[in-house]
């Protein structure tokens, strides 16, 4: 009963979390494959030059990530290693201290190791494409799924000017499907207040390959959060096989010793 207890507690922890940061907007499935290492390296990529100057990764080594996405070493150290004197066996840590971050964005930035875990790819795969324009904000920068959030807008560059607003937005029906009028066949509009829209041609990237970012950023945080998925999957197989051909030695040997007393 008391090992049911501690198991019950521990499958709850995830639900909690969501609860306590999805604020109910819809979540966007992130659909992430990690074992696609091209993504995984993309998304090391973006991680290394957009989060850690304020986050780190401080239960992963470089080394450790060099040799799981396929990137040789030295290109790693000159390419992904920003903090001068790291070896490639160092953990990725940055030199932010975490009492200055609380003074400049009145929350420090959390480890991001484990993030998706906690809160789930769905979750970071749409907070990370939810920052908008809010001029009431300290930063600028307001998030859908993060109401308030102490982080910067930083991907505004690649995904360019989010602003909310009304607009006039194709009115669905309960299935999901896009409504049209039954004489002229256009699609049926209705102004819809609460909106995002990227004003057009403000970022580096479009709509489409910005959500790609994103997702190879998230599969590469979904690689981080549990590193060991892959070899598990991998070494499961062996011992299925190992265990069905020691069955049948171990019954035959039950068989042989059975013999005498039947
Ligand atoms: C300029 C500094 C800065 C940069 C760069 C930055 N962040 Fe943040 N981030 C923050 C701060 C500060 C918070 C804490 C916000 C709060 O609690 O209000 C945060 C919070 C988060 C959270 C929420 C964690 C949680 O569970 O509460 C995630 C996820 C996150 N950042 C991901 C990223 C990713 C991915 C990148 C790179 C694309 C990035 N951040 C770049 C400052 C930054």
């Amino acid at each position: 009963m008391k090992k049911q207890l501690i198991a019950l507690m521990f499958a709850l922890v995830p639900t909690v979390a969501f609860a306590a940061g999805g604020a109910g907007y819809h979540l966007d499935e992130a659909n992430v494959d990690i074992t696609d290492k091209a993504a995984l390296q993309d998304g090391a990529r973006t991680f290394a030059n957009y989060c850690m100057g304020c986050h780190s990764a401080q239960y992963q080594r470089y080394e450790r990530v060099a040799t799981d996405l396929g990137i040789p070493e030295q290109l790693m150290l000159d390419n992904l290693v920003f903090t001068e004197g790291t070896l490639i066996g160092d953990h990725m840590k940055n030199g932010m201290r975490s009492a200055d971050a609380k003074k400049w964005f009145g929350a420090a930035p959390p480890d991001l190791t484990l993030v998706a875990r906690v809160r789930g790819t769905d979750w970071l795969y749409t907070y990370l494409r939810t920052f908008y324009e809010d001029p009431s904000r300290p930063l600028g920068a307001n998030n859908k799924v993060f109401p308030n959030v102490g982080m910067p807008n930083v991907l505004a560059e690649l995904q360019g000017r989010q602003v909310i607003g009304c607009k006039a937005m194709p009115v669905k029906d309960e299935s999901g499907k896009i409504m049209r009028d039954t004489l002229s066949g256009d699609v049926m509009k209705q102004e819809q207040c609460d909106v995002l829209t990227v004003v057009p041609n403000t970022g580096t990237q479009t709509e489409e390959e910005f959500d790609t970012t994103v997702r190879n950023l998230v599969s590469f945080l979904a690689y981080s959060a549990d590193p060991v998925k892959l070899e598990r999957h991998r070494i499961g197989v062996y011992v299925l096989l190992y265990l069905a051909f020691l069955f049948v030695f171990a019954y035959l040997l039950k068989r042989e010793y059975w013999r005498d007393v039947h």
